[in-house]
């Protein structure tokens, strides 16, 4: 590594799954930087994370701002982009185009911009790990326009990683995961579609941050691997030959 002391920045790390990350990072004595908008949550999650740990209220739909807090930036060994969107979805024959371009700004063009901004800063044995979701490839009604959102980031993945090579770029790709993502859908509501999604999932269940935040750890940390995208679905996403 390019120092004794890692460094990693979580952006979208103020809560959920980039929070669990950074937490992780942080409990092995990484100076871990973690990036949301509101202030509030940052401050919150500052003081569940601990350690070495900083905060930088960012938007990242704003490239502006994604440049100068890069540009900011010392040398980065571990980018993790776990920004969410929350655009995008619904049946496709009444899918709004403009939704769906809400869902790429919200999502894609962050990501697009956060890689270009942060290319200079990071280390040249460093790796990125972009979280995406499992609708990139699986097949439920609804998802199009997710699927072709994170399906298009996924797409990316293998070629970052020959093209920007030796440093390494990796994703994982989340089924449900029990996160403030869900906090839209009213408690009852959210209950009834986790219980339904647990009945059909092989291990019995939805997942938790810190099962996605373990294998992005794990993406980062082994250096040999590069170009892969991890599915962390509970196995929801198993073709189940009926
Ligand atoms: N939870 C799931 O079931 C699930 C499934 C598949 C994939 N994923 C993906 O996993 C990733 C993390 O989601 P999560 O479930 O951990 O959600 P979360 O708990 O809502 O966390 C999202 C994080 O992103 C930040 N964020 C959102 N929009 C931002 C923006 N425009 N600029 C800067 N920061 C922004 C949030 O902080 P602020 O709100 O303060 O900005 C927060 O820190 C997302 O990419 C999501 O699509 C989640």
């Amino acid at each position: 590594m390019s120092a004794s002391v890692l460094s990693v920045v979580v952006m979208g790390g103020s809560s959920g799954i980039g929070e669990a990350t950074a937490t992780l990072f942080a409990a092995e004595g990484a100076e871990v930087v973690i990036t949301g908008r509101s202030q509030e949550k940052l401050d919150a999650a500052l003081a569940r994370i601990g350690g070495k740990t900083s905060a930088h209220r960012l938007d990242a739909s704003d490239p502006a701002q994604i440049a100068a807090f890069f540009g900011q930036s010392q040398t980065v060994d571990h980018l993790v982009i776990a920004v969410s969107g929350s655009a995008g979805s619904g049946p496709f024959a009444t899918l709004d185009p403009a939704h769906l371009a809400a869902g790429f700004d919200g999502k894609f063009w962050p990501y697009v911009h956060i890689l270009q901004a942060a290319l200079p800063h990071l280390a040249a044995d460093g790796s990125v790990t972009l979280v995406t979701a499992g609708s990139a490839r699986a097949a439920f009604p609804g998802t199009v326009g997710l699927a072709a959102i994170n399906g298009a980031l996924e797409a990316m993945v293998p070629p970052l990683a020959v093209e920007l090579a030796p440093r390494r770029f990796n994703a994982v790709s989340p089924g449900v995961i029990d996160t403030a993502w869900w906090d839209a859908v009213p408690a009852e509501q959210r209950k009834e579609l986790f219980d339904g999604l647990a009945a059909t999932t092989p291990v019995g269940r939805v997942g938790r941050a810190e099962e996605v935040a373990a294998a992005i750890h794990m993406l980062a940390r082994n250096g040999f691997i590069t170009g892969t995208v991890l599915d962390v679905t509970g196995g929801t996403n198993l073709p189940s030959g009926r």
